[in-house]
């Protein structure tokens, strides 16, 4: 498929995935996946495939980019060479820079830093399988890490992002809507305030179907709110009922 070439995206009133305009792909989430880390979240989001591991806090060096009033997040994105169709090459580029930071920013808002002042805080969110929404499924794994860790939160953080394609706003775009549609719009939120953490835009959209979007966005990241909820609580109440079993025996 070529850019500009006339996809036939919506057919009677279904995606080319099968999925209606307000619907999103299965979410899988796993908490606590790697023995090394704080913290770490598996996630599925479609075809999506990322992980999340959570260092710290820890002592932030170098000493000079150390805060004395508060912890600093370090949030790294990065794309496996195998996650994509044609092998990416290893190392950061311009994109995964610019995911970092939106990223980071993302959790600005509610890790509470003061709590660690000189500290670090490290984020590190590996792609290994991407069908678009790459950014979000990175969010929302890194929200759920960054909980396992134990680092001090106001709320978790959730992420999707809506678009235009075939002239319709929808949800969580795929691989082939993001490439070829007209728009997309991921955005991360505070699900349970409604306050938007992070929103970029890549194409356009109409002051209507902006709103229109956001809308189906907010409905999305309660639902994803409550998925990363359950996978945390699932995770800690079998944590307890193994050491409740030790105990006994
Ligand atoms: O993944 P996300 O939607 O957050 O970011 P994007 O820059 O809009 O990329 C959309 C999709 O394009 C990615 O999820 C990948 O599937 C694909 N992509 C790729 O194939 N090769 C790259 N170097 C970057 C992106």
């Amino acid at each position: 498929m070529k850019k500009g070439e006339e996809i036939e995206f919506i057919k009677d009133g279904k995606r080319l995935d099968g999925r209606t305009f307000d619907e999103l792909r299965n979410i899988k989430i796993e908490v606590g996946v790697l023995e090394r880390a704080d913290g770490s979240c598996y996630l599925e989001l479609g075809d999506n495939k990322v992980i999340a591991a959570v260092y710290g806090p820890r002592e932030m060096h170098p000493r000079h980019a150390q805060d004395a009033k508060m912890a600093v997040i370090k949030f790294r994105y990065n794309m496996a060479p195998f996650s994509v169709d044609d092998r990416k090459r290893p190392g950061p580029d311009r994109r995964s820079v610019e995911i970092s930071k939106v990223s980071r920013e993302a959790f600005e808002p509610v890790i509470m830093r003061e709590y660690y002042p000189k500290a670090a805080i490290e984020v590190y969110v590996e792609i290994l399988q991407s069908d678009a929404g790459t950014r979000t499924a990175g969010i929302n794994a890194a929200s759920v890490a960054l909980a396992d860790a134990g680092i001090p939160m106001k709320d978790l953080v959730s992420s999707i992002a809506v678009g235009k394609v075939g002239g319709e706003v929808v949800l969580d775009l795929n691989a082939v809507e993001d490439n070829y549609g007209e728009a997309d719009m991921p955005i991360a939120m505070i699900a349970r305030k409604n306050t938007i953490t992070a929103l970029q835009m890549d194409g356009r959209l109409t002051k209507d179907e902006f709103g229109r979007g956001l809308k189906l966005a907010m409905n999305a990241c309660h639902q994803i709110y409550e998925l990363q909820r359950t996978a945390l609580i699932e995770r800690y109440n079998k944590r307890e009922s193994v050491k409740f079993e030790e105990r006994e025996a």
